[in-house]
């Protein structure tokens, strides 16, 4: 029996990166350039590396995925080397391949994982085969974007039910990711697929913590409550 890994927190915001840590109910946190761009980091580097850090610290040992914002092979690998020197639970983000589809990351996915000892998240991947390539060149992580694969009009839940069964059958021990989470079904339905992580945005997480009957059912207590006391 597979051993479920997770929600992973999609977010850069540290209040709630600290509210759901607190819980106990995450298990690692996820970012990309468009993440921390939208949730207020600036400063450039030195703002990115004091924010990451940051993070990295309050959830340690959990990981924290960074992403890389270059595409050019040296800039790449000299931001993982950064990246992962900032704190041991950091892992690194490298998109499957290039804007206009060049092929070259995986070997540098190869590398880090097998030269750098750095732990490599494969993003952007919107199928099992791709994922079954990135596993093969020995990422950590395998991230496919669930929501967008529902969004192109394809049932992302068969997609991850294929990768689950290839997985297995290779041996692989690539933890498979699922982001791009659009719904508070979402979550379940991909864990159920056979995903050891999903991510999930925090209005997503509230929304599976909060029920309206539940709501309900509590006032309902404590009223009752009051006529007792
Ligand atoms: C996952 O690791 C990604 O950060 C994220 O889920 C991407 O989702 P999007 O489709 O909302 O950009």
């Amino acid at each position: 029996m597979k051993t479920l890994t997770g929600i992973f927190l999609d977010t850069g915001r540290i209040d709630e990166i600290r509210k759901y840590h607190a819980m106990g109910i995450i298990r690692g946190v996820t970012t990309n350039p468009t993440i921390l761009s939208k949730d207020g980091v600036t400063g450039g580097w030195p703002g990115i590396e004091k924010h990451c850090k940051e993070i990295a610290t309050l959830i340690d040992p959990l990981p924290l995925s960074v992403e890389v914002t270059t595409n050019d092979r040296e800039g790449m690998l000299e931001q993982a080397r950064k990246f992962s020197s900032w704190a041991k639970n950091i892992n690194v983000k490298i998109p499957i391949h290039g804007p206009e589809g060049e092929t070259e990351n995986l070997v540098l996915v190869r590398e880090l994982e097998t030269k750098d000892n750095i732990r490599v998240n494969v993003t952007a991947m919107m199928s099992a085969q791709q994922c079954l390539l990135a596993a093969m060149a020995g990422a950590t992580y395998v991230s496919i974007f669930g929501g967008r694969v529902n969004n192109m009009g394809y049932d992302s839940r068969q997609e991850v039910r294929r990768l689950r069964t290839l997985l297995d059958s290779f041996g692989s021990t690539a933890k498979i990711i699922v982001g791009s989470t659009r719904e508070v079904l979402n979550i379940v339905e991909w864990f159920e697929a056979g995903a050891d992580i999903v991510t999930a945005v925090p209005s997503l997480i509230e929304g599976m913590l909060v029920h309206p009957y539940s709501k309900e059912t509590v006032r309902m207590f404590l009223e009752d409550g009051k006529k007792l006391v």
